[in-house]
């Protein structure tokens, strides 16, 4: 997602797609992918809930080289109707929720490089693909992700897409999700990240707190480091009903008179799962 400045690159067609080009991926590249996917597929089992693993499987996601859009498109379409498309970078809001409405992931096409290999500021195609694309085999999440798209245009229009880009934030890039007593991951900004796969779940810095729509668009995130707060819902199904089920438009109304919230809040009404020491963060301020 991005402003609406942005100028749709020459070769790429009026809904900003592009080809994916998968045969002019050089061997360096398709071993970066690899290595990448074993390091989180090693890790991830007993870690992610189990949606996205059976996602990797039904996509054939487990065999090495970079995927091809087109055989995922058709593997995600028999099972969810969706498709993944390639874009060149960044899409405007609007291009971006009109793909989702449509049951269209937009994925960027390029890897990162060796020096990118444990950060990067765009997102490439692994976090694209490898994080986001295994749950849209979940029928629950893909209902989500279309309704998502649709509540972005609606948005969109009441002027409200920082509100609405908070809840996709930490659901669908930083979520936590219950599961068999404990917690399990299932955002893509954290399944794709080997340092914030174990960070999200298992480190005393973050606070862990009861997903609830309202107070988590107040709450303001982090694009430059580990999460200081993360939202924990209770299945996707709970996700989907919550979202669905509530017209955002007097919701965003009331939150234009409410205060932000920074990244280390706890409210008296919070669920707290984890209170965290935000050790992480802090450590950092002095640096
Ligand atoms: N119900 C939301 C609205 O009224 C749309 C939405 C559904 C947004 C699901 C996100 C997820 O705008
Ligand atoms: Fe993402």
């Amino acid at each position: 997602m991005a402003d609406v400045t942005l100028q749709r690159p020459q070769g790429s067609a009026e809904d900003w797609t592009i080809a994916q080009d998968w045969d002019r991926y050089t061997p360096a590249e398709h071993a970066m992918w690899d290595h990448l996917f074993e390091r989180q597929a090693g890790m991830l089992p007993e870690r992610v809930v189990p949606e996205f693993m059976d996602g990797l499987k039904v996509l054939r996601m487990t065999r090495p080289g970079i995927p091809h859009f087109d055989e995922l498109s058709e593997r995600l379409m028999k099972a969810t109707g969706w498709q993944v498309v390639a874009v060149p970078g960044l899409v405007p809001e609007a291009v971006f929720f009109d793909h989702l409405a449509n049951r269209r992931f937009v994925a960027g096409r390029f890897i990162r490089s060796a020096e990118q290999r444990d950060y990067l500021q765009e997102p490439d195609i692994f976090h694209d693909v490898f994080g986001h694309v295994p749950l849209l085999a979940n029928p629950v999440f893909a209902d989500y992700m279309q309704a998502y798209g649709k509540g972005g245009l609606r948005a969109h229009g009441f002027g409200s897409l920082t509100a609405l880009a908070r809840l996709y934030w930490y659901t669908v890039e930083f979520g936590l999700i219950r599961h068999g007593g404990g917690l399990r991951l299932y955002g893509a900004g954290i399944v794709s990240s080997y340092g914030e796969s174990m960070f999200a779940l298992d480190d005393p810095s973050p606070h862990r707190l009861g997903f609830d729509l309202e107070r988590l668009m107040r709450t303001q995130y982090r694009i430059d480091d580990y999460q200081q707060t993360y939202f924990v819902i209770d299945s996707f199904e709970d996700l989907l009903r919550r979202t669905l089920d509530t017209d955002f438009e007097p919701l965003y109304a009331r939150l234009r008179n409410e205060p932000e919230l920074p990244t280390d809040t706890i409210l008296p009404g919070d669920r707290v799962y984890t209170r965290g020491t935000q050790a992480y963060a802090r450590g950092k301020q002095n640096v």
